[in-house]
């Protein structure tokens, strides 16, 4: 048995034809770039989200810098990341004249803390961004509120999951979602989506999403051309309806690996209160990337996603934003994680045969 690490496509399959009707409908409207459908999808994304407002833009890593930008972060600040990330979480930072400033993450949770991100303030932090990475659900409202700081959410893996608070998108100032094709709501493209309670923030998205300008007449920022295609919010209007059921099916698939592989390998721990649609379901073992080729030999697809986190990047020490704090959690995460298939589709039989592969080959001494 074959089985992917992810799989977007085939919870599309019984779509097809809503899809095709979407993408007909968008050809008829003759309307291809900020008209009915994104407006729509804006309407019912914010609504399925729990918050006032949700803007469309093109993809996730602009979403984070206009989301900064949208709070005034400019030259000089300091913005708050974690470097167990994917690389866009830090590099929407820099195009503002800021500076990255790099905090830890709890090696189980793969999220940071109030103390992991308290170490890593000082003065001069403008802004946190705190990524609910995998879709689990980093502690968003005691940052603000222990820390008295804006936080931009990185909700780009989680999509579906729910915290104690609320869903990731309604717990912080603002918050950024990607809808790349492989993402838990995902677009056949680049999309993405900010969300914010705050009317100004929202406003302010508003214009920086196109050039500045509100009447597209007078442009009173320099902005960015940062919007999301009326295909692409079409095509996500008829998949939002679907997103709880196929979180539901993340989280089932999560249950019966914690289960079977609770005494073979390290678990991804939810973090308190939060039931993750987890985007990746994320194992740690001492020789992960040897596992990763004795998994692969037996058709189990599986993948070590940030072994160099964003501190260790060629781009960062080019930069000159080296870590001013330990990140041990980070190291650890780094060295050990593996992430194992999960998708909306994976079926319990796929479930069954990656959890007895693992247990069977996370045992076997290294070759
Ligand atoms: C945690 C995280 N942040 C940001 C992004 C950037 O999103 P995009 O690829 O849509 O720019 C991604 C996804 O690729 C991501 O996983």
């Amino acid at each position: 048995m074959t089985v992917p690490l992810f799989d977007p496509a085939t919870p599309l399959h019984p779509l097809r034809p809503q899809i095709d009707a979407a993408i007909a409908r968008v050809l008829d409207s003759e309307r291809y770039v900020l008209g009915p459908e994104v407006a729509a999808f804006e309407e019912e994304f914010a609504r399925y989200v729990g918050v006032q407002h949700a803007v469309g833009v093109a993809n996730g890593t602009e979403a984070i810098t206009i989301a900064l930008r949208a709070l005034g972060v400019g030259p000089g600040d300091e913005v708050v990341v974690p470097s167990f990330s994917f690389w866009a979480s830090a590099e929407a930072i820099p195009p503002l004249g800021a500076v990255p400033v790099f905090c830890d993450v709890d090696p189980e949770t793969y999220c940071v803390t109030l103390d992991s991100v308290r170490a890593a303030v000082t003065p001069k932090t403008k802004a946190i961004i705190a990524v609910h990475l995998f879709g689990n659900v980093a502690p968003v409202r005691e940052l603000e509120e222990e820390l008295g700081l804006p936080v931009v959410e990185d909700a780009a893996q989680a999509a579906g999951s729910l915290g104690p608070d609320g869903r990731p998108g309604a717990l912080g100032s603002l918050a950024t979602f990607s809808f790349y094709p492989s993402k838990n709501l995902g677009a056949l493209g680049d999309g993405g989506a900010i969300t914010t309670g705050d009317a100004a923030l929202a406003e302010r998205v508003k214009q920086l999403r196109f050039h500045g300008s509100r009447d597209k007449v007078t442009y009173e920022a320099v902005g960015y051309n940062s919007r999301l295609d009326e295909l692409q919010a079409a095509i996500l209007r008829v998949q939002l309806p679907h997103l709880d059921e196929w979180a539901d099916h993340r989280r089932a698939a999560a249950v019966h690996y914690a289960e079977a592989l609770q005494d073979s390998v390290g678990l991804p721990r939810a973090t308190v209160g939060a039931r993750p649609a987890w985007h990746l379901y994320v194992i740690r073992h001492p020789e992960p990337d040897a596992l990763a080729a004795r998994l692969r030999a037996r058709g189990i697809e599986c993948r070590g996603y940030y072994r160099q986190p964003i501190h260790a990047q060629p781009a960062v020490l080019a930069g000159g934003w080296a870590p001013r704090v330990p990140l041990p959690g980070t190291d650890a995460a780094a060295a050990q994680h593996l992430a194992i298939p999960i998708s909306a589709s994976i079926t319990r039989e796929q479930v069954d045969e990656v959890a007895a592969t693992v247990r069977e080959l996370a045992a076997a001494p290294a070759a």
